[in-house]
């Protein structure tokens, strides 16, 4: 039987980092490790290889429908599907929307923290 399938979004760092290290380390499957920086992204990896830990990594950007996309492809090309997505990517801190915050910032917050999980 083929291996089961988790993604992690935005886990580069923070949260998301931590939840690819406890997959890795519990669980019996392949753990991709997404980032919307391929740079940030690859470096998190490096760190986790040199404690031991051996994610997949792909280029995720959740607001971006062509990255989208081509992270599907690759899915369905190498795994066949996802079995656990983890939708950990946002703007942390800015959950809400805040008036304050121009017409972009603030489409940048719906996009990335709500449409983001409409569309992945
Ligand atoms: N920390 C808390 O107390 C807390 C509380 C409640 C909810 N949360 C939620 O938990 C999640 C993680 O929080 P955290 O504290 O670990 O935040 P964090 O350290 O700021 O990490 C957020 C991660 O999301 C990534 N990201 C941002 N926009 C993205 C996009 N468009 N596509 C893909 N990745 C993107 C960031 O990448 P870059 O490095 O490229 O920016 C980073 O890797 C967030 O959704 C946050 O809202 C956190």
């Amino acid at each position: 039987m083929s291996k089961k399938v988790a993604v992690v979004t935005g886990s580069n760092k923070g949260i998301g980092l931590s939840i690819v290290k406890g997959l890795c380390k519990r669980f019996d499957g392949v753990v991709y490790l997404t980032s919307r920086d391929e740079g940030r992204g690859k470096a998190a990896v490096a760190d986790l290889n040199k404690q031991g830990l051996h994610p997949e990594y792909h280029q995720l950007d959740v607001s971006d429908r062509e990255s989208i996309s081509k992270f599907r492809d690759h899915i369905q090309e190498k795994c066949g599907g996802i079995d656990i997505l983890i939708n950990n990517a946002g703007f942390a801190n800015a959950n809400y929307i805040d008036f304050s915050y121009d017409f972009e910032e603030n489409k940048k917050i719906i996009d990335i923290n709500f449409k983001s999980i409409l569309t992945i």
